[in-house]
């Protein structure tokens, strides 16, 4: 068989992933796998076992980042690398991350079942935490290794049982000892839904993306003045959920104030003492801004901060702010970009160039690698629920695209 007429095998990618599936499936049909949890544990006691069926180098470093070698035949050529991560939102979907990981260990079986070898390496990679829903910041294990997260801080970071990072590691057996810290990568190409509604309105079925957008994540803290609800007149009162109330609607009509192309969300609030008879004297809530202007964003959290002082201040609700993260927007190296429009093209599949509005590890491996993405559509454009959906043949044929793409990079010297 030439090379070009080479194919995944769509059935056991299929297979493979329904397998994972299993690991933290919910009631509602998705999945829940929280970033070192014992679902995080035993999915990746599985992906490991699959790396030595087929007989990768495997290797863990003290982030939990796993990866699993297939050597080439080149002396001395860096890698060829891609994957995506195995963890999940809570009451997450069966393809966000995992598609990723098995599309590229099916890329290697389909390579193994053809004995094909290849010039360079080819290094399948599942990066720890990369949702940021359980430990804040997301794309953790990615953001070590490329050194723009600082190891000992993420250790430290704290779930909302103050569990840590550190400890959770440890805990479920996956704090390696190698050093996580980069090694010279050729190529980096992450496969992923695309978990938004673009491919399926435009009808194609693979997207590549020319970056990602800019992330800001950032914690608030409300203090208030608790007291019993009866007999507390309405005047006078320090209410930490009203005043965060008021705060959570400037964040939503952010966007439509500042203009541009921006997404602002708040996903994540903690009310305390959450009692339905006490005045909340603390609230916690957490801020997300997107674009692909920067500077845009910068600007409107300067905006959105004056706003957050003047409501605090009216209500006498002394604020906490915590600039938790921020990820500058990522373009994508053209040259790859290209060759995933291009493979598309010679496969006979649709494509479409856009913009990823969601955060990738393939951000951070931008920042030291040739970095390109692999997306294939979302049914009703829905992801982080447990509906989210691609259909299996749309898997295959974003599997296919990634096939191609890494035997070409593997292949140049
Ligand atoms: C990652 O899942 C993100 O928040 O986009
Ligand atoms: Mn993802
Ligand atoms: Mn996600």
């Amino acid at each position: 068989m030439e090379r070009k007429d080479l194919r995944v095998n769509g059935k056991r990618l299929r297979a493979t992933l329904e397998e994972m599936a299993k690991i933290g499936a919910t009631a509602g049909g998705g999945v829940q796998r929280l970033a070192l949890s014992d679902e995080d544990k035993q999915a990746r006691d599985l992906f490991i076992k699959w790396l030595n069926e087929i007989g990768l180098e495997v290797m863990i470093d003290e982030m939990g980042n796993i990866f699993g070698k297939r050597a080439g035949k080149g002396k001395g050529l860096s890698p060829v690398m891609s994957g995506s991560h195995i963890d999940s939102q809570p009451k997450g979907g069966r393809f966000d991350g995992i598609l990723g990981v098995m599309g590229v260990l099916e890329v290697v079986r389909t390579l193994n079942d053809h004995g094909i070898e290849t010039e360079r390496p080819i290094t399948i990679v599942d990066w720890t935490n990369e949702e940021g829903t359980r430990f804040s910041p997301a794309m953790a294990g990615s953001g070590v290794w490329t050194a723009k997260l600082d190891r000992d801080w993420v250790y430290g970071r704290a779930d909302i049982h103050g569990k840590t990072f550190g400890q959770e590691l440890e805990r479920i057996g996956y704090k390696g000892k190698l050093r996580a810290k980069q090694w010279p990568v050729h190529a980096y190409y992450e496969y992923h839904i695309e978990q938004g509604p673009v491919l399926e309105r435009e009808g194609k079925l693979i997207g590549a993306p020319k970056g990602i957008v800019c992330l800001h994540w950032y914690d608030i803290y409300v203090e208030g003045t608790a007291n019993q609800v009866g007999p507390t007149p309405m005047e006078g009162r320090s209410d930490a959920l009203c005043a965060a109330a008021e705060m959570i609607l400037k964040v939503n009509e952010l966007p439509a104030k500042v203009g541009g192309n921006m997404v602002a969300t708040v996903g994540e609030i903690h009310n305390f003492p959450n009692s339905r008879n006490i005045i909340p004297d603390r609230v916690h809530f957490t801020v997300d801004i997107r674009s692909w202007d920067d500077e845009l964003v910068t600007r409107a959290w300067e905006d959105l901060k004056l706003d957050f002082g003047t409501i605090a201040a009216r209500r006498e609700c002394p604020l906490c702010i915590e600039e938790t993260w921020r990820v500058g927007h990522t373009p994508f190296e053209e040259r790859l970009v290209k060759r995933v429009l291009g493979i598309a093209g010679q496969l006979g599949y649709s494509s479409h160039y856009m913009v990823s509005g969601a955060g990738h590890d393939a951000s951070y491996m931008s920042q030291v690698a040739p970095t390109a993405m692999v997306f294939v559509p979302s049914i009703g454009g829905r992801s982080h629920v447990e509906v989210e959906n691609t259909k299996w043949e749309d898997c295959e044929a974003g599997a296919n695209v990634l096939l191609h793409c890494i035997l070409q990079s593997a292949t140049e010297t």
